[in-house]
């Protein structure tokens, strides 16, 4: 349930941006298995990586506002990644794209807040579906449109950064 599986339907076909597309989603799946509400469904592994602390709140509180901080600074290089990709090809949407990854990451971090606030040690299914949602929509909408147009700028011009030559294109 808590675990949100890779669709090859969200593979951009840009190496290095589905590199990183696949990283936050399993970010977000390590996330939610270390910090599940059900002790008996986190792995194993992350139960052993987080020694003594687990049962002990205040260290777990800590451990889950570092994890976030992690899997925030992961968003951060990403979306960087990406505008300068959209740079290099003059995307005519840069902007608005930098502005839904601003209100991205201001939504991440609302949710942080709150998560401090209540001083919480675990993430509860609806915020591992807000999690869920809040990488996949971005994925699938913003990202997909910027992807399309690299491929319809190949072959006018010489690709930034390796991705697919035309010829091996699904596109059209
Ligand atoms: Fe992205
Ligand atoms: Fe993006």
């Amino acid at each position: 349930m808590s675990r949100l599986p890779w669709q090859e339907s969200w593979t951009l076909g840009i190496e290095l941006v589905d590199a990183e597309h696949r990283s936050l989603v399993d970010g977000v799946n390590q996330l939610a298995a270390r910090f599940t509400w059900d002790p008996a469904l986190a792995a194993e592994p992350l139960r052993a990586a987080a020694g003594d602390s687990l049962g002990d709140p205040a260290a777990e509180h800590v451990a889950l506002m570092a994890a976030l901080e992690l899997l925030a600074e992961q968003a951060r290089e990403h979306f960087k990644h990406e505008e300068a990709l959209m740079r290099a090809i003059d995307y005519p949407e840069l902007a608005s794209h930098r502005s839904e990854h601003a209100l991205l990451l201001a939504e991440y971090i609302e949710m942080v807040r709150d998560l401090e606030r209540q001083t919480q040690t675990r993430l509860d299914s609806e915020t591992v579906q807000s999690l869920h949602h809040w990488l996949v929509s971005h994925m699938v909408g913003a990202d997909k449109d910027y992807a399309d147009y690299y491929f319809s700028m190949l072959g006018r011009k010489q690709a930034p950064l390796g991705g697919r030559q035309p010829a091996a294109s699904s596109r059209g």
